[in-house]
């Protein structure tokens, strides 16, 4: 008789039509709100954190990217690609999939797809930062660039931060079309507007979310006016930014990790020296968010490891009451430790 593999071996996987379901039971905007408080919690302990700056591939095409971090009792890492020209081509610019492991065992807990889970997590991390960085009573905010991650932006603004007016642009009007037809009826005043210009007019908050594999500039220093939070997603590549140097040089900047943002953020269009301050010192009161009505913040955000690591924690904790995995058998796990050749000859029948 084969084998079978012991419990060890099992590790639980959410697939992409589970991490759906899971979504669709919770409900999209109540799965950010949980989402956001894990990474919060994170953020709040993060000398706990073990940190480096993702390992990043690049090619001409894009750059895939290995993402680990570690609380000391459990070790995480995301696999994620960005390539702005796969859309071109029918594929999805960002992909993902992540595992959580036992630090004392080095064994597996949990394999999880992560390209939904990546949307869910990076719209959950901005709209926690704009709760301790956009100015008070924000209404109103503009998205520039409406693809794949747009829709989890506005609902997780609106969910945490009470947002209900957005005003949406796109250099392919067919994107804009999918997110007006997409979040119809949600409780979102949805304005399609003809230039990135148009769209910031009367916003408090600006998110700039387009994929380009180049220095692009999507807004200019004119179309930034005082007191306005600007919550900058699609610069995460060196050479791939979206803001004209003259709006950092205006805005007291935000960030996830210096050592990694430096690199990656719109930062990187700055000396090395450059001021910024770490979001997790002003979750942890140790340094301020916004200090007055007047000025411009901006969270340079460019996604760092321990948010996927919350995320990661988030949907293990959901596994045993909703159901939504499956066991794989994904470690070789010999009765006798040393005996894994055995087990391969017995496996013969
Ligand atoms: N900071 C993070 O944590 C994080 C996480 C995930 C993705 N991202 C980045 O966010 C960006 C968006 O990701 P996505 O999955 O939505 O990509 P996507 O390719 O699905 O959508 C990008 C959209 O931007 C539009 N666009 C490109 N140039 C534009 C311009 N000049 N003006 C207006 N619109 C423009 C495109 O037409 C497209 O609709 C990417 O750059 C990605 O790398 C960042």
């Amino acid at each position: 008789m084969i084998p079978q593999p012991s419990k060890l071996a099992m590790v639980p996987f959410v697939s992409v039509e589970n991490m759906m379901k899971l979504v669709n039971e919770i409900g999209v905007a109540e799965m950010m709100q949980g989402i956001a408080t894990y990474i919060e919690d994170d953020f709040r302990r993060w000398p706990e954190f073990d940190k480096t700056p993702r390992v990043a591939a690049h090619s001409e095409e894009g750059v895939i990217e290995l993402m680990p971090t570690s609380d000391g009792e459990t070790y995480g890492f995301k696999y994620v690609n960005g390539h702005p020209a796969n859309m071109a081509r029918g594929f999805q610019t960002v992909t993902a999939f992540g595992l959580l492991a036992r630090v004392d065992t080095g064994y597996p807990i949990l394999l999880s797809e992560m390209t939904v889970l990546t949307a869910l997590r990076t719209a959950a991390t901005s709209a926690m930062a704009a709760k301790a960085l956009a100015p008070d009573g924000a209404t109103t905010m503009a998205m520039i660039g409406n693809g794949a991650q747009c829709e989890f932006q506005a609902l997780a603004f609106q969910k945490i931060l009470g947002i209900n007016d957005l005003r949406l642009y796109d250099i392919d009007s067919s994107a804009t079309d999918k997110v007006m037809k997409n979040l119809a009826n949600l409780g979102l005043t949805l304005t399609k507007c003809s230039s990135a210009e148009e769209a910031v007019q009367g916003a408090q908050i600006i998110t700039t979310c387009t994929a380009d594999k180049q220095y692009a500039t999507i807004l200019t220093d004119n179309m930034v006016g005082a007191g306005v939070h600007i919550n900058a997603i699609g610069g995460d590549c060196p050479g791939k930014t979206e803001l004209h140097r003259d709006i950092l040089l205006r805005s007291d900047i935000f960030v996830e990790f210096p050592p990694q943002t430096r690199i990656e953020g719109e930062v990187q269009q700055l000396d090395a020296d450059h001021p910024v301050t770490e979001l997790w010192e002003v979750l942890t009161g140790r340094a301020e968010g916004r200090k007055s009505a007047k000025q411009i913040t901006l969270f340079d955000s460019v996604g760092f490891a321990t948010e996927d690591f919350s995320a990661l924690r988030y949907v293990r904790d959901q596994l045993e009451a909703t159901g939504h995995y499956q066991n794989l058998d994904m470690i070789a796990d010999p009765d006798d430790p040393r005996d894994l050749f055995g087990m391969v000859q017995r496996a013969k029948g």
